[in-house]
C-alpha cells in the first residue's frame, strides 16, 4: 500500500500512519494519509479515500478493471484475460493507441504527399522554418479538408464509426448520427506519452481563421491534465532543468534549436496532475510563457503549482519577441541560452512586480512596497528561504531586518492560525457529513445510515447474505435504504447477483466512480476488519433500516395529515368568507 502509493506521492510516516501532500487535489499542508493497517488512504482536505485499488484509479485515471490490471502488471503477476468483450459502447484503451498511430501515420502521409499537403508542408516550411528532420521527429502531419478521408481510411482498417468517434477522431453528425473527419485542413501535432503511444493529436489551422487549434478531448486513452507535449523526448533530458512553455510550436522550435528539455501543456492551465510530472522528472523547471500578459499571468499559477510540488522554479523573462519560437526565430538559440541563465527566481520574480509598482524613493512607496513585500516572504515555508529574502528587500528598500523579520513573523503567524481555523472547520464538517458529496443523505440519519453501512458491506463480502436477499429469505428491498446512495448500491449489487456470471466487486467499478467505490470498499473493509458478521449482525442492521424507513414514513404521513388539515381549515376559512360559494 505505502509502496505503490508512495511512488506517487511522497510519504512520511507519523505513527502507525503516512502523511504526504494530497495527489489529488491542491495543497500545503499535509491533510493526505495513509492506513497501512487498514490498507486504505484518506485526504482530510478533499475527502478522496479508499483503498490501493482506487488510488489508482483517481492516479491513472482508470476503470476498476484496469487499475486492477495495472498493479498486477507491477507486482508482476499475469492476470488471466477472461475474454470479456468491452461492454457496447467502449472502447479499450489499446484500440484507442492502435487507432490513434494509424491516424498519425494517414496524416503524416497526407502532409508529405505533395498533392494533398504542399500547402501545409510550405506553411511549416517556409512560415514556421521547420526543417524536413524536425517535422519528422515530431511526426506531424496535415489532415485533409474533407470531410471523409480520414474516416475512410480508417473503416478501411477495420475501425468502427463508434470506435472513431469515441477515440475523437470523428465527429458525429447532428442531422444523420454518422461520423465525419474531426480534424480537416489543420496542420497536425501528434501528443505522444512517454511509453510512445500516440495519445492525443492536436491541429492547428495555417491562417487567422478560428478556432486556432483544436485539440482531441479526453478519451479512455488520454487525459490532457495528466500529460505534456514532447514528454516523450524530454524525459531523457531533464536531470539539470526542464522548460515549460505554453505552445506546442514553443516546443518544437526549442527542440529544433538544442534545448530538448521543453515541453508544454495541452492547451489547458497547467494542472496539480502535471506539477508532479515534472516533480518526476527533474528537480528545476524553467517557465518560459509568452511574454504578453495572459501568459505572465499563467507563469504566475504555473509558478505556485510547481512550487508547492518542491521544485526550484525560475521564470525567463523574455523582451522584443512574443514567445520562444519567435525569440529563437529573431535572436538566435545562444542568446535564448543567455536568458536561460538569466532566469529569476519566483521570489525574485515577485519581488520586481512590486517594486515596479512603487516609486521607492518616496517614503510612501517604500512603506507600501515593505508590506508587500513582507506578505510575499511569509508565504515562504522555509525558515532559511524567509531569512535570505528579508535581508534582500531590507537593503532594497533601506528597512532594517529587526523591523521586517518582526511584521514577517506577524503575518506567518496569521497565516497559521488561519490554516488551523480552516482545517478544524473542516474536520467538523467532515464529522457532521456536511461535506460528504459523495453521500450527502447520511447527515439525515445517522442511525439509519449506519445500518445501511453494514448491510451493504455484508452484501458485498458474502454470498449467503446475497443468497438469502434475493431468495426472498430476507425481505430487502430497494426502499429500504435511507440515502439515495445506499438505494443504488444495494439495487447494483442484487442486479448483478441475478447476472449468470453472479455479483463481483470488480463489476461495480463499472457502475460507480472512483470515490464512490472509495466508500464502498470503505464499507466492506470495516465490515472485514471486524469478527462478527454473522447473521445476527446482518438481521439487527436489516431491522434497524426497517425500523427507521418506518418512522420516517410515520413521519411522513404524519405531515401529510397535518397538511391536509391545514388545507381544510384554509378552505373552510374561505368558505366562511365566501358563503355564496359553497353549495
Ligand atoms: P503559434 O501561434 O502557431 O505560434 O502557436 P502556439 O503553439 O505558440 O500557440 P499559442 O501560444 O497561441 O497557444 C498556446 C497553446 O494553447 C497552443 O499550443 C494550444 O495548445 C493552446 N491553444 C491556443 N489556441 C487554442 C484554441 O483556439 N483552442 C484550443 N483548444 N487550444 C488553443
Ligand atoms: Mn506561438
Amino acid at each position: 500500500m505505502e509502496q505503490v502509493i508512495g511512488s506517487y506521492v511522497t510519504l512520511k510516516r507519523a505513527g502507525s500512519n503516512f502523511n504526504g501532500l494530497c495527489p489529488f487535489h491542491s495543497e500545503k499542508t499535509p491533510s493526505f494519509t495513509v492506513f497501512p493497517n487498514t490498507q486504505s488512504f484518506y485526504c482530510f482536505g478533499c475527502s478522496a479515500g479508499g483503498d490501493v485499488i482506487s488510488f489508482i484509479m483517481r492516479a491513472e485515471h482508470l476503470d476498476y478493471v484496469a487499475a486492477v490490471e495495472l498493479l498486477a502488471a507491477r507486482a508482476g503477476i499475469e492476470i488471466p484475460k477472461d475474454g470479456k468483450a468491452p461492454a457496447e459502447g467502449e472502447v479499450s484503451r489499446q484500440r484507442v493507441f492502435d487507432m490513434n498511430r494509424a491516424a498519425a501515420s494517414f496524416f503524416h502521409q497526407c502532409l508529405m504527399d505533395p498533392a494533398i499537403g504542399g500547402d501545409a508542408m510550405r506553411y511549416l516550411s517556409e512560415q514556421r522554418r521547420l526543417s524536413r528532420a524536425t517535422i519528422r521527429h515530431f511526426g506531424l502531419g496535415f489532415a485533409p479538408p474533407s470531410f471523409g478521408m480520414l474516416t475512410d481510411h480508417m473503416k478501411r482498417l477495420g475501425y468502427t464509426e463508434q470506435e472513431l468517434i469515441t477515440g475523437f477522431l470523428c465527429g458525429k453528425s447532428q442531422k444523420t448520427g454518422r461520423a465525419y473527419d474531426y480534424f480537416r485542413n489543420r496542420v497536425m501535432f501528434p501528443i505522444i506519452d512517454t511509453a510512445g503511444r500516440v495519445i492525443a493529436f492536436g491541429g492547428r489551422v495555417m491562417d487567422d481563421s478560428k478556432p486556432k487549434y483544436l485539440n482531441s478531448s479526453d478519451t479512455p486513452a488520454f487525459k490532457k491534465s495528466r500529460n505534456l507535449f514532447a514528454l516523450n523526448f524530454a524525459r531523457t533530458h531533464c536531470e539539470e532543468f526542464m522548460i515549460l512553455c505554453e505552445g506546442y510550436m514553443d516546443v518544437i522550435a526549442l527542440h529544433a534549436a538544442g534545448f530538448e528539455n521543453a515541453v508544454a501543456t495541452l492547451g489547458t492551465a497547467i494542472t496539480a496532475e502535471q506539477a508532479r510530472i515534472f516533480a518526476k522528472y527533474t528537480k528545476k523547471v524553467i517557465i518560459s510563457y509568452d511574454s504578453d500578459e495572459a501568459g505572465q499571468r499563467a507563469a504566475s499559477r504555473a509558478m505556485q503549482m510547481l512550487g508547492e510540488v518542491g521544485i526550484d522554479v525560475r521564470v525567463l523573462q523574455m523582451s522584443g519577441a512574443k514567445d520562444p519560437d519567435e525569440y529563437i526565430k529573431t535572436y538566435g538559440a545562444d542568446r535564448f541560452r543567455r536568458l536561460l541563465g538569466q532566469s529569476r527566481t519566483g521570489f525574485r520574480y515577485k519581488l520586481d512586480g512590486i517594486l515596479a509598482k512603487y516609486d521607492i524613493t518616496q517614503p510612501e512607496g517604500r512603506i507600501a512596497a515593505s508590506g508587500e513585500c513582507c506578505q510575499l516572504i511569509s508565504e515562504f515555508y522555509s525558515g532559511v528561504e524567509r531569512e535570505v529574502y528579508i535581508g534582500q528587500v531590507s537593503e532594497l528598500l533601506n528597512i532594517s531586518t529587526d523591523v521586517l523579520g518582526h511584521r514577517v513573523e506577524q503575518l506567518l503567524k496569521k497565516r497559521v492560525r488561519e490554516a488551523k481555523e480552516a482545517e478544524s472547520r473542516r474536520a467538523q464538517a467532515d464529522i457532521r457529513g456536511v461535506g460528504d458529496r459523495i453521500n450527502p443523505d447520511t447527515v439525515k440519519n445517522v442511525r439509519a445510515s449506519a445500518a445501511e453501512s453494514v448491510v451493504l458491506g455484508l452484501l458485498m463480502i458474502y454470498d449467503e447474505y446475497r443468497n438469502a436477499v434475493a431468495t426472498g429469505k430476507v425481505v430487502l428491498r430497494e426502499e429500504d435504504f435511507f440515502t439515495a446512495f445506499g438505494r443504488r448500491a444495494f439495487a447494483t449489487i442484487m442486479e448483478l447477483q441475478a447476472t449468470p456470471g453472479g455479483y463481483s466487486p470488480s463489476l461495480l467499478g463499472q457502475t460507480f466512480s472512483p470515490d464512490e467505490m472509495g466508500r464502498l470498499q470503505q464499507m466492506e473493509r470495516q465490515r472485514r476488519s471486524l469478527t462478527h458478521n454473522g447473521p445476527e449482525v446482518f438481521r439487527q442492521s436489516v431491522d434497524t433500516l426497517k425500523e427507521e424507513k418506518a418512522r420516517s414514513d410515520g413521519q411522513k404521513s404524519e405531515d401529510v395529515i397535518s397538511d391536509i388539515t391545514s388545507i381544510l381549515a384554509r378552505k373552510g376559512q374561505k368558505q366562511t368568507d365566501k358563503p355564496t360559494g359553497g353549495k
